[in-house]
């Protein structure tokens, strides 16, 4: 593992601007950068780089880091490899730490490297195999000029040939030293009890690797060229380490940069398609390669474009099945067309029959959105019968009840309205009926998602008043208190105590001190997460503040400091304020006052809310627990009362206005 003290070097070595820079044009926009943002297609720049924080964000995706965290973004690596990437960048030596952790761990690190090692150097020979060696030439080479592959095009896909000897590439592999159980683990190489030099997996196959969204080889895709072998036609690589099929898509390393461009992904079944498309000049195209869609791999399009076209071929006996890639996609708020080639024409042999710019229109011109497929194969043979009618508008309106935002979804409800000539209000119900039913069909799911799902940065309430204006008054200032020590943690105020004796204090002491008192329970995970980062920082002698938890490794909190330290509004001013946002300057000493006691009266008023409702549901059984109550809620209000003095009369009072209630 990689030394606490090179990662220090590290973040303090490298430059945001200068990683940033190597994959987004940046401009200099006041005391910060700006430019069009990588992860997004967008014609005004809404991405932007501070020096002075060292932090980057993307306004378009809401994403924002480090250095780092830019790397892991856009490179897809892991923290460790994020940071070895910088090191050699920066010219710093790694310093690997042993002591903190386990042997396992730091075996199971150098075994995935091991694994990725290994598939680069079959990649190679795969390669060589085809390109060079007579076997190779004459029946893997000679198999994809019949179907009319360019030479640029097998080069762009690395594409392979694997020999028929039975274990050519393993004793080729052994030879270069490495291990029979390293082999043995990559899938690429069996070794059965009685034969002792092994047995490759793929043989007589041309090979179609497959890669990371980074262009790291993972796996190997391999197909068989007799056509009379029983063996399936395909044999792809295992799960192992470092290839998980329902995390990767085919293509996408090679269509990423056409799929933002376009921002549409084209999806369909085979590597096949995939190559002949981008052979005639169709790159924004990936397959999910033999698995049914999973919900990783469409977060791994949405980084790239919230549009997908599926296409079909015309015979394809999976588009029933495909209904429920559709529900997903839609779940996870992707906007879906679908294509039907005409029978008997995959993407593949429609691609090689047409010139670019006819594919491009018919896919254009033909797509058909969800609702209008699924009629179409719904309807196909249905008849007259009113009964299978309503099942299959049913069916559709299901489908409408995935889509997320409310919007859309009642848009997609008013299509379908004219289309089978059914009212609205009829729709409406129906779907309610179905949310329903599928909201309590994952609830169960759900719940237990929830219990060991990581932590989330999003409010969640914890109680089911979903609504509750009290709760949501503190959330708001709970967040605006934890902001304030994000930004302005180390800022010293000067106080007065009860005899006027002045003092000094930081905003992150005076804030913590508050939380502390009331023994405040957060309502917002991360927010708890950061004050007992904060906790620890202090009990260290260091003070943990924004930029502390910007190298916090945890997506969320990133996310939620970088928002804190980069304010939202009027990107464009931005950059001419540099470091506070308008009504604040040096107002801080009176805002952090006055947000604090804003935040007790309004904790204190929910926290009256909770007990009359606690007082409801005691006050006919239990006389104890009702007096306790009673008295309980006095005292809360005397204490409102109390504060709602100190805001009335307080210079703070301004700030406010008249949003004291
Ligand atoms: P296809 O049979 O359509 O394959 O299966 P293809 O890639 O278009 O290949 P050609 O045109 O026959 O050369 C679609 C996808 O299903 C997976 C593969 O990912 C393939 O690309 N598949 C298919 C398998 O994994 N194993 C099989 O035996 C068949
Ligand atoms: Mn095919």
């Amino acid at each position: 593992m990689i030394s606490k003290q090179t990662i220090d070097k590290i973040f303090s070595t490298i430059r945001v601007e200068e990683i940033v820079g190597e994959y987004v044009q940046l401009k200099r926009a006041g005391s910060n950068y700006k430019g069009l943002s990588p992860f997004h297609d967008e014609k005004s720049p809404s991405f932007v780089v501070s020096p002075s924080k060292q932090i980057w964000k993307d306004f378009s995706t809401g994403k924002g880091g480090t250095a780092i965290s830019f790397l892991m973004e856009i490179e897809n690596f892991t923290y460790p490899e994020a940071l070895r990437h910088a090191a050699k960048k920066y010219g710093i030596e790694i310093e690997e730490d042993q002591k903190d952790f386990s042997e396992e761990a730091k075996n199971a690190q150098s075994e995935r490297d091991l694994l990725y090692k290994i598939h680069e150097i079959a990649n190679d020979y795969y390669q060589n195999f085809l390109w060079e060696v007579e076997e190779g030439k004459a029946i893997g080479l000679s198999y994809f000029k019949e179907r009319e592959l360019r030479d640029d095009i097998i080069k762009k896909f690395q594409l392979g040939y694997s020999p028929e000897k039975k274990n050519a590439f393993t004793a080729y592999a052994i030879e270069k030293g490495y291990s029979k159980e390293i082999l043995e683990k990559s899938g690429l190489s069996i070794f059965p009890e009685n034969t002792p030099a092994g047995v490759d997996r793929f043989r007589e196959r041309v090979i179609f690797p497959i890669h990371s969204f980074s262009g790291r080889v993972l796996g190997f895709g391999a197909r068989i060229l007799k056509n009379n072998v029983k063996t399936a036609k395909y044999l792809n690589s295992p799960e192992t380490e470092i290839y998980h099929k329902s995390n990767v898509l085919y293509g996408l390393n090679q269509s990423k940069q056409a799929i933002s461009k376009k921002n549409v992904c084209l999806l369909v079944e085979g590597y096949m398609d995939v190559i002949s498309l981008h052979m005639s000049g169709i790159e924004n195209v990936v397959a999910s390669s033999g698995t049914s869609l999973t919900t990783e791999q469409i977060k791994l399009i949405k980084r790239l474009t919230e549009n997908v076209t599926i296409l079909f071929d015309g015979d394809n006996a999976g588009i029933k099945a495909s209904f429920r890639s559709i529900d997903m996609l839609l779940t996870e708020g992707m906007n879906i067309r679908v294509l039907l080639f005409p029978d008997g024409d995959d993407p593949d042999s429609f691609a090689r029959k047409h010139p670019q710019e006819y594919v491009e229109r018919f896919i254009e011109n033909e797509a058909m959105d969800f609702i209008d497929f699924k009629a179409e194969i719904l309807f196909k043979d249905i008849g007259n019968d009113p009964i299978k009618k309503a099942e299959a508008i049913r069916d559709i309106v299901k489908s409408v009840g995935f889509v997320q935002n409310a919007l859309k979804r009642e848009v997609y409800l008013k299509q379908v309205s004219n289309k089978f000539g059914l009212s609205e209000q009829s729709l409406f119900n129906e779907l309610d009926v179905q949310r329903q039913v599928t909201q309590n069909q994952n609830q169960h799911v759900q719940q237990q998602k929830e219990q060991s799902a990581p932590v989330k940065m999003e409010v969640v309430p914890l109680n089911d008043e979903k609504g509750d204006p009290f709760m949501f008054e503190v959330l708001f200032m709970e967040n605006k208190l934890v902001d304030h020590m994000l930004m302005f943690g180390d800022i010293v105020l000067k106080r007065k105590d009860d005899q006027e004796e002045e003092y000094q204090i930081t905003v992150i002491e005076e804030i913590l001190q508050h939380f502390e008192e009331e023994g405040y329970e957060f309502l917002v995970k991360g927010n708890e997460i950061i004050i007992n980062q904060v906790k620890e920082g202090i009990q260290n002698d260091e003070l943990r503040s924004g930029t502390f938890f910007v190298s916090f490794m945890d997506e969320e909190i990133t996310s939620k400091v970088v928002d804190a330290l980069i304010p939202l509004d009027d990107l464009e001013n931005w950059a001419s304020r540099n470091i506070y946002p308008p009504n604040y300057g040096d107002k801080i000493a009176e805002q952090v006052k006055g947000d604090v006691l804003l935040h007790k009266y309004r904790y204190i008023d929910y926290l009256i809310k909770q007990t009359a409702k606690e007082l409801d549901e005691h006050s006919s059984s239990d006389p104890v627990k009702y007096f306790e109550l009673i008295q309980k809620i006095t005292l809360l209000k005397q204490a409102s009362m109390r504060l709602s003095d100190i805001i009335e009369y307080s210079p703070i009072k301004g700030i406010y206005g008249d949003r004291k209630r």
